[in-house]
């Protein structure tokens, strides 16, 4: 197994237990996505990276009678996260499968529409994701997809990032590398997109709030869902843990003592 796809699969326990949280405080993005993709009965929709797959499944109710939605992840048990949550929610029309976006097991043009929240950031090539996803979609079906935004505006994540930097644990972003904010340039997106064979993208600034109530809940959370630095603090020893908890602590006292971080993505549209 690829460090990249263990970092998932440890993950995806975390994704999991928090999943009503993740919702909680993101159903505002997924819906978005949702709402701009517009599906209708009948259709195939495809979820990309879906994690516990709640965006999809917003899709999933507005494609009865007869559509179906194709919930997948590269992490096999983010896959069957996906489908107990589907279980749970009643959803009954849709199919699992384990998926890596980069190099897809599904034929051409076999979609309606497609859905990624949060992936292509984080994939090691978003430019052949991308390709594959308008190989995969219908001539004139639609992609929306959403991307975290500039540092700056996301301190929910960039805090805990930047300490860790700060404090040498890891070395700073470079240029190309994934990461969360690795798509958050508009330019960057539009390139991808335009050499993809997509059309020229719709672009949106939708924001939402971590309500943490408190640092110890907002430094769990991190423990508990952010993939690739859960798994750098894992493996430090207790007390580099908790320096970078400290740090990180003094670092984020503008947002106490409630701890309601803010935070924008940009939601993508192409065809
Ligand atoms: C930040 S989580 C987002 C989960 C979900 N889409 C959401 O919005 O809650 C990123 C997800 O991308 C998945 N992922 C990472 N690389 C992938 C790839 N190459 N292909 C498919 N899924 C991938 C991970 O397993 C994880 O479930």
């Amino acid at each position: 197994m690829s460090d990249y796809l263990a970092t998932w699969e440890a993950a995806a326990p975390g994704w999991e237990r928090e999943r009503d949280a993740v919702w909680a405080a993101t159903h505002v993005i997924g819906e978005r996505m949702v709402d701009t993709l517009d599906p209708r009965p009948g259709q195939a929709i495809l979820e990309l990276a879906a994690g516990p797959g709640d965006t999809g499944f917003t899709a999933a109710r507005r494609i009865r009678p007869g559509g179906r939605l194709l919930s997948t992840d590269l992490s096999p048990r983010m896959v069957e996260a996906a489908r107990r949550r589907a279980a749970e929610l009643g959803i009954d029309n849709a199919d699992f499968s384990t998926i890596d976006a980069q190099a897809m097991d599904l034929p051409d043009a076999s979609v309606d529409g497609v859905l990624c929240r949060f992936g292509y950031m984080l994939m090691p090539e978003p430019a052949t994701a991308l390709a594959e996803t308008r190989r995969v979609l219908r001539a004139g079906g639609k992609l929306v997809f959403s991307v975290w935004a500039e540092a700056e505006a996301n301190p929910w994540a960039s805090v805990i990032g930047r300490t860790m930097v700060e404090l040498d644990v890891v070395p700073p972003p470079q240029p190309g590398e994934p990461g969360i904010f690795a798509l958050a340039q508009p330019e960057r997106i539009r390139e991808l997109a335009r050499n993809a064979g997509f059309a020229e993208p719709e672009i949106e600034r939708v924001e939402m709030t971590w309500a943490y109530g408190s640092f110890a809940e907002w430094w769990r959370f991190t423990l508990e869902l952010a993939g690739a630095l859960a798994a750098v603090i894992g493996q430090l020893t207790l007390e580099e843990q908790e320096r970078v908890r400290a740090t990180a602590e003094r670092n984020a006292t503008a947002f106490g003592p409630e701890y309601v971080v803010p935070g924008v993505c940009l939601n993508v549209a192409t065809s």
